[in-house]
């Protein structure tokens, strides 16, 4: 199976999923799709030989020539790991029950527009939560909406700060997204 990652930044994420199956014979993450030039994510794809796509937005928003070319290139699932822009609905389409994400929060609480990288831990602090977690969900075209697959939780200590909080959201994700990435896949149908 051919998997594709979509990121938008560092790609600590996308190197866990990258080891994960680097000899698996499973799966392969063979394509990390992009949408900022520059970003962390694109210099582990470089360490790893594994081919980019980068994104224009309005490629992106109003065309299916991207969607064109995962075909082509054999993709079966979709990753987003820390990948800022909203879904389309024909991408949701063209991958139905095949795309998950990760969200730094027990969903449905801290998530939606503005609740990404340190501002979900800033404005879990902030309302005196004494735990978070992680969920990987499956990804429909509303924001951080799709069917819940896996919650896992931390505790808070007061003196946690968001860059703390962030460290331990961090290990849970690298703990549990390729393990769940390779649950889903090994249920697809061959
Ligand atoms: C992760 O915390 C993920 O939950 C969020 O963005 C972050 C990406 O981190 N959506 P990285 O780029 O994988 O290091």
């Amino acid at each position: 199976k051919q998997i594709a990652i979509f990121a938008s930044g560092a790609g600590s994420n996308a190197r866990q999923l990258i080891r994960h199956f680097q000899h698996s014979p499973l799966a392969r993450v063979s394509l990390i799709v992009c949408n900022k030039p520059g970003a962390g994510v694109l210099d582990i794809a470089a360490e790893y030989g594994i081919p980019t796509l980068l994104l224009d937005r309005q490629l992106f928003l109003n065309t299916d020539t991207y969607i064109k070319e995962l075909k082509a290139r054999h993709i079966d699932f979709v990753v987003l790991a820390g990948f800022l822009w909203k879904v389309p609905a024909n991408l949701v389409q063209a991958f139905p029950q095949r795309i998950i994400n990760i969200h730094p929060a027990l969903l449905p609480k801290y998530g939606g527009k503005g609740m990404y990288g340190n501002f979900v831990h800033e404005a879990v602090i902030a309302a005196g939560e004494t735990e978070s977690g992680i969920t990987i969900h499956y990804v429909n075209e509303f924001y951080d909406e799709g069917a819940p697959i896996l919650q896992e939780r931390c505790t808070i200590t007061p003196d946690d700060t968001p860059a703390t909080l962030a460290q331990k959201i961090h290990l849970l994700e690298h703990q549990w997204y390729p393990v769940i990435v390779e649950r889903l896949l090994s249920q697809l149908p061959q």
